[in-house]
């Protein structure tokens, strides 16, 4: 579906549920933030939901985020499900805690690339940041994707004093396993909406640290990716930078939260439910309206911060 400001809306991010294994001190206070909310879709209720958004307001791509998708009870029946509708890029974004040994069952029922967060590579560094959890099940995860063949990005959100000194570092894993690092720059949402101490570190510092040690060569990405590439020799990295260049006037997402409520833009979250079109007969006009009412909320310009915890709405 196009927006008022020509955007195709086509990627859909689906939260699956607002349950996390982990609890980064960035996305929530403690971990008992991410409560699982009583009203979740069944796995039936939410492939329902994605037909619709792809037959009547032209969602090509799928993307499962949380809380932590692998918590999912019915992930692998989501994604087949998603795959048989005809639906060819399915992608997940993971902690990867839970994700070595389920590797094989994801990508035979249809994932095909798999985004995993990954703030460190120094056990304890990972578990301050990241509260809860092991730097060991997070790695053996990217190795088994890599395996099987799945394209894998890692995310890196940069802390300021927490753990910016393993920016070259991250892009040297990367390179060795081949796997893409992206590094995020801090956004101001959930628990740092509003905060004086925002640890913000800038595209042009990571650019900085990155430089001292390597040439860098901007590359092209895709038209509505959220990154800016850059080639190092034996391979590449991006940035996503949140605040320093903000990618709204290419942003082609709409999200789908685990309670079956469209959200249209990360500044501007009016979600608006879409979970009673399930008992109607013919949503396509009622479903159409909806979409556009909430992309309209997308902004043109710029991030601005968000009350909004992103195990809410998985990015
Ligand atoms: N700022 C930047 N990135 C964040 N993420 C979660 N919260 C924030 C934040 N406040 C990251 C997660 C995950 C991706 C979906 O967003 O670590 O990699």
């Amino acid at each position: 579906m196009i927006d008022l400001h020509g955007r195709n809306i086509n990627k859909l991010r689906i939260s699956l549920t607002e349950v996390c294994n982990m609890a980064c001190t960035y996305c929530v206070t403690s971990l008992s933030d991410h409560r699982r909310i009583p009203d979740e879709l069944s796995a039936d209720h939410m492939l329902r939901l994605v037909r619709m958004l792809k037959e009547h307001a032209g969602i090509e791509k799928v993307r499962l985020t949380g809380g932590e998708p692998l918590l999912y009870p019915n992930l692998i029946q989501v994604i087949s499900g998603i795959r048989e509708m005809g639906i060819g890029n399915i992608g997940m974004t993971t902690n990867g805690q839970l994700l070595a040994k389920k590797t094989k069952a994801l990508v035979e029922a249809g994932l095909q690339h798999v985004n995993l967060s990954l703030d460190s590579l120094e056990p304890e560094k990972f578990k301050r940041l990241g509260r809860v959890g092991k730097l060991h099940k997070t790695l053996e995860g990217i190795e088994e994707c890599m395996k099987f063949g799945l394209r894998v990005k890692v995310n890196m959100v940069v802390v300021k004093g927490e753990n910016e000194d393993e920016i070259v570092k991250m892009l040297e894993y990367g390179v060795r396993q081949g796997v893409e690092i992206r590094y995020l720059e801090l956004m101001a949402m959930g628990p740092l909406y509003k905060k004086d101490d925002f640890k913000l570190v800038t595209m042009h510092e990571i650019l900085e640290r990155i430089s001292t040690r390597y040439t860098v060569q901007p590359v092209s990405a895709e038209v509505d990716s959220t990154s800016l590439r850059y080639g190092v020799t034996g391979g590449y990295f991006g940035i996503i930078p949140n605040n320093s260049a903000p990618f709204c006037s290419t942003c082609s997402r709409l999200r789908l939260t685990s309670n079956g409520q469209l959200i249209g833009c990360l500044s501007n979250p009016a979600p608006l439910s879409i979970r009673h079109l399930l008992e109607h007969s013919d949503p396509q006009e009622p479903l159409q309206k909806l979409v556009q009412k909430s992309i309209s909320y997308k902004q043109d310009a710029a991030f601005t911060g968000s009350p909004l915890v992103m195990s809410r709405i998985g990015g």
